[in-house]
Parts: structure tokens; C-alpha cells; sequence
């Protein structure tokens, strides 16, 4: 089965297609640098690039996958959770060609389809996944722990109690004048920094997380060694990035690793955003060989948002021929399982 996928959650329009859930035969991202100057994303810009960009990204999928729209058997849109105008911008523009084309169509949670995005390669390699799983999803607007059982179906264990640990390391960037989106840029110089040098705050507040101290505490560092607006060849900037993302990264696997003790599950999941970051799948594949469990995790480049996960995510239902109504709306917020 053929699906062309479609995302525009946030600032990044995706179109992609992909057959039977895993094989991905086309795969095309465009990101808006529009928002650099803001160091956020401004939710009518995303909106109104997502819906110049579209038309042209189908396009090329087509070509790329050498495929004509009469060869696509369905389509499947990230319905939620988003910023409303961009996720109106994909859901409008892939039902109004499932409509035209008479297609059916799927709405597909943008979290699911991460969590479908970090099996995709063992799905390709004909690699039986075992339920259930312990997910950790990372992204610009969600941290989070799920188990994931067969279907797939989700149950949050814990959550952050204030920022995503993507949305931290952006803000950390923005106050440094860095540069947007922060967690490349973080990971870029942490690499020749010293993690030891400046002590950073780390929350332990069983299966949740917060970010709001380490924050605080790194923009308190920052400001009192006059660092903004910094310079990335500065030493002290390298250090601070490289001691504030192994404060974040610490959280994160101490988390996981509780949860893990109290919930026994077949493998572990990494997915969003946060998890193209080097010192955060170091660690997580450690974790994973200390529990003595599979590592499910994407390709650094399709850890942030794109439409293979879409399309992917999609196939479970479209191929149980469970497809939405046309008149479903869009969903700005949309918890995920139970
Ligand atoms: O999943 P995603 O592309 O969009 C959302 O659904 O939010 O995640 C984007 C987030 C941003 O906050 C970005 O700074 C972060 O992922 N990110 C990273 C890295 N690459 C992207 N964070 C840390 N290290 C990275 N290498
Ligand atoms: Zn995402």
C-alpha cells in the first residue's frame, strides 16, 4: 500500500511517501529559517510557508518515487497536537486531494507517528518488534514517557511539569543569541565544552520531568559572566552549553531508568526532535545495554519532524481499511493514550 504522508505540526512542512509502513520511497523536508530572527517559531509565518511550500514538495515526492497521484492508495495528515493554522494548512490541503482524488484519508497523532519513526528501520529490515515498549519522546513541545503495547496503544507514565526539553535548549540559545532552532546549535558546541565545569540544578521528581531550574540556573550562569550575547568560539559558552545539556540529558536517562525498573518492558523507544542529539543517544544506547534491552531510535535525520513517520504511522490503520471521515477537525492539543 502506497501513502503519501503529510506533516506541518510546527515549522517544518513534510510530504513523503511510503509503502506498507516502512519502505520510504520519497522523503522531503522544508524548514523555514523565517523565524531565526524571533528565535521561536511565529505560528502565522509557519502557517502561510507551509502553504506556499506544499504544492511544490508533492511534486517532487512524485518525481523522487517516480509515482503519479494515481498510483498513491491513500493519504495520511498530521491531525495533532500543533499550532492550529500550520496543522490546518496539511489537513486542508490532504483532504482537499483525498477528496479530488477520492482517496481515503487518516489523521495521525504527530507523538504516535515519532514512536513509528524510531521502529521504521527495524520495520524495514523485517525485524519483529516486541511489545510492550518504553517510550521516551522528546520534542520541541513534549517530553515524555509511554508504555506502548501492540496496536500501537499508549499509556503516559509521566510528563514534564513545565518546558519540553527541545523548548529548553531553545530558550538557553535564544538568551546566548545563538541562533534557531537551539538543540543543533547546543549540541554543536557542547561538543568541545567541559560538562563539569559549571554545576547545574537536576529536578528528580519520580516519572515526570522539569526543565524550569536548569534553566534558570544557566541563564543565572550566564548573565553573571556578562555571556550574552555570546560568541561560539568563547570556551565559557562551550562549557556552559556542554554542562547544560549533560544536566538535561542526565534527566532524561535517570527518568527513563526509573521507569524502566518499575514498568518491565520488552525494548526502549527514543523519538522527537531532541533525540538527533549525540550525547542523549550515547547515553540511551548505554541504558539500553545496561537494561539488556532493544534500542528502537531513527536516523539522526529522521529524528525531527517529516512525513515518513506520517505516512508510516498511517499505514497501521489505512491498512485495516479504518480510514477517518472527512469532516474530522484538526486538533491544536490532543493527549495521546490513556
Ligand atoms: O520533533 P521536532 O522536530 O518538532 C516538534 O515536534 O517539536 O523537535 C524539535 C526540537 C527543537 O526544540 C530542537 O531544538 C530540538 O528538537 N533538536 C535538538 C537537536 N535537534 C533538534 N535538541 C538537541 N540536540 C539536537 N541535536
Ligand atoms: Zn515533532
Amino acid at each position: 500500500m502506497v501513502i503519501l504522508g503529510i506533516e506541518t505540526s510546527c515549522d517544518d512542512t513534510g510530504v513523503a511517501i511510503v509503502e506498507d509502513g516502512h519502505r520510504v520511497l520519497a522523503n522531503r523536508v522544508s524548514s523555514q529559517p523565517e523565524h531565526q530572527p524571533f528565535g521561536g517559531v511565529v505560528p502565522e509565518i509557519a502557517a502561510r510557508r507551509h502553504v506556499e511550500a506544499l504544492p511544490g514538495l508533492l511534486e517532487a515526492v512524485l518525481a523522487t518515487a517516480d509515482k503519479e497521484l494515481a498510483d498513491i492508495d491513500a493519504i495520511a495528515i498530521t491531525r495533532g497536537p500543533g499550532l492550529i493554522g500550520a496543522l490546518l494548512a496539511g489537513w486542508c490541503f490532504g483532504r482537499g486531494l483525498a477528496r479530488s482524488c477520492r482517496l481515503p484519508y487518516v489523521g495521525v497523532h504527530h507523538l504516535a507517528a515519532h514512536v513509528h519513526g524510531a521502529l521504521m528501520p527495524s520495520l524495514a529490515a523485517g525485524v519483529e518488534v516486541p511489545y510492550p515498549l518504553l517510550a521516551l519522546i522528546v520534542s520541541g513541545g513534549h517530553t515524555a514517557l509511554y508504555r506502548v503495547d501492540r496496536g500501537p496503544a499508549f499509556e503516559r507514565l509521566g510528563a514534564t511539569r513545565d518546558d519540553a526539553a527541545g523548548e529548553a535548549f531553545d530558550k538557553i540559545a535564544k538568551l546566548l543569541e545563538l541562533g534557531f532552532p537551539g538543540g543543533p546549535i547546543i549540541d554543536r558546541l557542547a561538543a568541545d565544552g567541559d560538562s563539569q565545569r559549571f554545576s547545574l540544578p537536576r529536578a528528580d521528581l519520580g516519572l515526570e520531568f522539569s526543565f524550569s531550574g536548569v534553566k534558570t540556573a544557566a541563564r543565572r550562569l550566564a548573565l553573571a559572566n556578562s555571556l550574552p550575547p555570546a560568541s561560539p568560539e568563547d570556551q565559557r559558552v562551550r562549557d556552559l552549553a556542554a554542562s547544560f545539556q549533560c544536566a538535561v540529558v542526565d534527566m532524561l536517562i535517570d527518568t527513563t531508568s526509573r521507569a524502566a525498573r518499575e514498568q518491565p518492558s520488552s525494548g526502549l523507544v527514543l523519538a522527537g526532535g531532541v533525540a538527533a542529539n549525540r550525547e542523549l543517544r550515547m547515553r540511551f544506547a548505554t541504558l539500553a545495554g545496561d537494561l539488556d534491552l532493544p534500542l528502537y531510535v531513527s536516523p539522526r535525520e529522521l529524528s525531527t519532524d517529516n512525513a515518513a513517520m506520517v505516512a508510516g504511522a498511517g499505514y497501521g490503520r489505512l491498512g485495516q481499511a479504518r480510514a477517518d471521515e472527512l469532516n474530522l477537525p484538526a486538533r491544536a492539543s490532543w493527549p495521546l493514550g490513556r
